[in-house]
């Protein structure tokens, strides 16, 4: 998939599928997925890093992580978290976030929000970078929403939300995230925007869909929010194999002497 098929998925009605993808091993699984691109997302920080929010990832963080995913996954559309606010320090700061994050693999880059920074995206976009939105729950803003809540559940939030995601298709983002809201307003939005959306928790009308790789794997079997579905009960796997390796290695079932140099 490239940058011009998100436009033309749209207006084919065929939707989009994204997944988080943070590290080198996982990348090269999902080169050889049908998924159609990867989200190098700042939950990173939280999947791979273990802070208890999107808050702590930063530029370097992010370029290091983009650099693995593109070692191994070359034939996807990579899109790059800009991490907490890497977009509210001024246009120089932005900019060098964006040549980092670019420079380390990506083909483009994700912006969370809107008010005080469509001039900042627009810029990003008018320099050849590709510019995805973001907008509903979105976790770098966690504090001020007093934690991860379903976001535009009222009149009034809906129209907010809806206004953004107008003044973000107006900067020239080619695809907008819509996290945590209602489904009959990510419909709204969806059928309002000619440019797709790409939906988590959602609902199913969003013009594609994202989840984190680790959440549908099921690798956490404490974390089972209502939009989620799991594709494979990957802890448990995980943890049957590696108490299958314990138990070969101390019963000495492990190495066989085929799997030893003569
Ligand atoms: O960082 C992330 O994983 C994201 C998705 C949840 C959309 O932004």
């Amino acid at each position: 998939m490239n940058i011009l098929e998100f436009a033309a998925r749209k207006n084919a009605g065929k939707k989009i599928s994204m997944v988080t993808c943070y590290d080198h091993w996982s990348a090269r699984i999902l080169n050889e997925s049908a998924v159609d691109t990867l989200l190098v997302g700042d939950s990173l920080a939280m999947v791979m890093h273990g802070f208890d929010s999107t808050v702590h990832a930063t530029v370097d963080m992010m370029a290091t992580h983009v650099a693995a995913v593109r070692r191994g996954a070359p034939d996807k559309f990579v899109v790059g978290d800009m991490p907490f606010l890497s977009v509210r320090k001024g246009l120089g700061q932005a900019m060098d976030a964006v040549g980092a994050l670019m420079q380390a693999g990506s083909n483009s880059v994700k912006i969370e929000g809107a008010a005080g920074q469509l001039d900042i995206m627009a810029h990003i976009v008018e320099s050849g970078v590709p510019v995805m939105g973001h907008l509903g729950l979105t976790p770098q803003s966690v504090e001020a929403f007093g934690g991860h809540k379903v976001q535009g559940r009222n009149e009034g939030a809906a129209a907010k939300i809806m206004d953004d995601a107008k003044a973000v298709e107006d900067t020239g983002c080619f695809a907008l995230v819509l996290e945590c809201v209602p489904a009959p307003l990510a419909r709204t939005i969806s059928e309002q925007l000619t440019i797709p959306t790409i939906g988590i928790g959602a609902g199913p009308d969003t013009d594609g869909q994202v989840l984190v790789l680790q959440d549908l794997l099921g690798m956490d079997d404490t974390f089972k929010p209502r939009f989620l579905r799991h594709y494979l009960e990957g802890k448990d796997s995980l943890l049957g194999a590696l108490n299958s390796y314990h138990e070969d290695v101390v019963n000495l079932a492990f190495p066989s002497a085929a799997e030893s140099y003569a």
